[in-house]
């Protein structure tokens, strides 16, 4: 199904069931060797207007449906997916650069969510109140609440995971009886089309996922100003979710519900008493994979300054052993190109700044284009950018600490609250730490990840807002609880 839907590499927006052609196109480049994937479509306004009215029109059917009529068509995205699982991880490494292995994983964990999406939505139960509880009032009145869709949810994935953090955003809102207008990232944006086709081809009911492309001031803010928008379910960066709050702040109406899942400085503690050969073989996996272009890539090292030297022996075998830089389509390379030149750029900055404040290198390896190989720089200060800003890249600072209050405050000082992770023997000092942390998430002696998918996801500080994840999390947060109320005559 998917190569034949690829092969003309022109799409078109999706409105009730129907891709519809535009005038204009933008094309996406491979960041493999910038050979064309794909022409998205460049909306108009008038078109994202359609879009618009045709999911309120869906949803006043679709919030009526069963939700085992939803459930059954989540069962068939998930078969058709699993049919196509090649081919959707060929593309996913062509249009991102991802290496065939995480694609892959990407595309087995998609599958799973969603399964399990299905299961848990058969789980969302109201509750039953009594007034007598409390004070003044009698048995004369009982409240029932039900959770119930907030309308139209814009759901607006980031380029890392085009499949697997698209399609809960998909799914959490259209399984609660919400529709959903999808906003198709530029990179990435070919993934997105074709889960496009795999809802059409799983027999979804019309204007019930719709989807947009196209540049970011219609397609992205004309879109979100619209009165008609319930929620936003956003990943990405944080500089955008402040873009699109003041987008939004615009609108002549009250807020709508807001999601973001954002950047992160996530700090990976070392004490000393830690296994240091986990702690490499975690950290290593963790700032990374993807090359390290995941929110939720260790992107600090804050480690005891006695067993430095040694973890950073440690970390180089590792990070050799693990880590084969090169094409992605070859299933030997475990890490392929960074997304743009303008991470490179920025990478390039970060690192220079750092070298020139006194860092030193202590991992790195062929650094050509877009094709980086780990970098690893040791005795990065405070007075360095590299301590704080998110590079999305792979490059890793090492910051010395004398004691754990010191870990502590340097971790707690980012901007960022994503999550952190802590690699010690001892208990109650992991235990404190992480009570002390302002993040949404603390691993103990395991690397920063976002899974398993029954688990929340959140961010503190710039990081984000609500719970974007989970099922049962990202299920409660695109619903609302309704009330109904009896009054009972003769209990008055
Ligand atoms: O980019 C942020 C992702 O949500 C990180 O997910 O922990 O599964 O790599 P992950």
């Amino acid at each position: 199904m998917i190569k034949e839907f690829i092969k003309n590499k022109k799409y078109g927006y999706l409105v009730d069931n129907t891709w519809v052609y535009t005038e204009n196109y933008k094309e996406v480049f491979s960041p493999i060797d910038d050979s064309l994937v794909g022409k998205l479509p460049l909306m108009n306004t008038k078109q994202i207007d359609e879009c618009i009215e045709s999911s309120y029109n869906a949803f006043l059917k679709w919030r009526d449906t069963s939700k085992n009529y939803r459930v059954n068509i989540l069962y068939k995205v998930s078969d058709i997916i699993k049919e196509e699982k090649e081919d959707l991880t060929l593309l996913i490494t062509e249009e991102v650069g991802k290496s065939y292995k995480e694609a892959s994983d990407e595309v087995v964990r998609t599958a799973d969510i969603i399964t399990f999406y299905a299961t848990e939505a058969q789980r969302i139960l109201g509750e039953v109140l009594y007034s007598e509880s409390f004070p003044g009032f009698g048995k004369e009145k009982m409240a029932i609440t039900q959770k119930v869709p907030l309308g139209i949810v814009v759901s607006i994935p980031p380029f890392n995971y085009p499949l697997n953090e698209t399609i809960p955003k998909i799914i959490g809102a259209i399984v609660t009886g919400n529709t959903t207008i999808l906003k198709a990232p530029n990179q990435g944006g070919i993934t997105c089309m074709v889960i496009g086709e795999i809802f059409r081809k799983a027999g979804l009911d019309n204007g019930v996922l719709n989807i947009v492309s196209g540049d970011n001031d219609i397609a992205g803010d004309y879109l979100l100003q619209s009165k008609k928008i319930n929620a936003l379910n956003f990943t990405g960066s944080t500089k955008t979710a402040v873009h699109i709050q003041k987008v939004l702040s615009q609108r002549n109406t009250v807020l709508p519900t807001i999601l973001l899942g954002l950047g992160g400085k996530d700090a990976s503690i070392v004490l000393p008493d830690a296994d240091l050969n986990l702690a490499a073989e975690q950290i290593a996996i963790g700032a990374f994979s993807f090359s390290g272009q995941r929110c939720t890539a260790i992107k600090r090292v804050l480690i005891d300054n006695t067993i430095a030297d040694e973890f950073i022996d440690k970390l180089k075998e590792v990070i050799k052993k693990k880590f084969i830089l090169g094409d992605p389509r070859n299933k030997e390379n475990t890490i392929g190109p960074v997304i743009n030149d303008i991470t490179v750029n920025y990478l390039h900055t970060l690192k220079e700044d750092a070298l020139k404040k006194g860092a030193q290198l202590v991992v790195s390896g062929e650094d050509n284009g877009r094709y980086i190989y780990p970098i690893v720089l040791d005795h990065i200060t405070e007075d360095m950018r590299l301590a704080w800003e998110e590079p999305f890249s792979p490059i890793l600072p090492i910051i010395r600490v004398n004691n754990i209050n010191e870990a502590i405050t340097i971790a707690n000082k980012s901007e960022y609250g994503l999550q952190s992770s802590i690699f010690t023997k001892n208990i109650d000092d992991a235990f404190y730490i992480a009570s002390q942390l302002d993040v949404g998430n603390v691993q103990i002696n395991g690397k920063d990840s976002r899974g398993p998918d029954n688990f929340p996801f959140n961010g503190t500080k710039s990081s984000g807002i609500g719970n974007i994840q989970g099922a049962k999390y990202l299920i409660d947060s695109l619903t609302r609880i309704k009330t109904t109320v009896l009054n009972f005559k003769n209990h008055e």
